[in-house]
């Protein structure tokens, strides 16, 4: 077989099921290389900052990298803006969406919730934006995590003067993420991780 024989999904056969459920699963460990290529194309998109989408996603990935940030931190930080050429008025939610089955959710709540905490940069600049947005997540238990990630990685990211790690360097983390078994419990719920780890930091510091 290489098509199913239906044309409703309800005529459908278990083997017309079993043969598209192993398509599927082929088709997924392609993710990591279509995200790679989505962020790529960030490069073109939203033009207007002095430095690119992509050199955005790079910049905050290289400075959360630098901060001894694990490997979940880096990746949803490197990926946290790719909703922006579907999804303009909620990248955020299109982004935690990618990230949800295969990092803790420590991370994909911050990438998800960080729309509300970056207001808190510009809203006071334009009408009808609220500054204070972030404030309605107060009390959760990942606010101050997402306005750390936001001060110290997001809002500073637009530097076209910062030495960024290339996209390359971040690509095997990448694939690394989304290998993961999807929804594994062990993954999803891991145990929270600050964003910075100081002996991790100095260590990837030294020449
Ligand atoms: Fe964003
Ligand atoms: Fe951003």
């Amino acid at each position: 077989m290489d098509k199913v024989n239906f044309t409703r999904m309800k005529d459908g056969t278990k083997e017309d099921y079993e043969f598209l459920t192993s398509h599927e699963i082929e088709y997924t460990k392609g993710t990591a290389d279509r995200l790679l290529r989505a962020l790529e194309q960030l490069d073109e998109s939203l033009s207007g900052y002095q430095v690119t989408r992509l050199g955005h996603s790079v910049q905050s990935a290289t400075r959360a990298w630098r901060d001894g940030a694990d490997i979940d931190w880096v990746v949803a930080v490197l990926l946290h803006d790719i909703g922006d050429i579907f999804a303009p008025y909620n990248h955020d939610e299109y982004a935690a969406t990618i990230l949800k089955p295969f990092v803790r959710e420590q991370c994909r709540w911050c990438v998800q919730a960080h729309g509300d905490f970056q207001m808190l940069y510009y809203g006071h600049h334009l009408d009808g934006f609220d500054q204070n947005k972030r404030d309605r997540h107060r009390g959760h238990r990942y606010f101050d995590d997402c306005a750390e990630f936001c001060e110290r990685w997001d809002q500073a990211s637009f530097d076209p003067d910062y030495s960024s790690l290339p996209l390359s360097f971040f690509a095997p983390m990448v694939q690394q993420v989304f290998a993961r078994t999807a929804y594994d419990p062990e993954v999803t719920r891991a145990p929270d991780q600050p964003l910075t780890n100081r002996d991790i930091a100095a260590e990837r510091a030294r020449p």
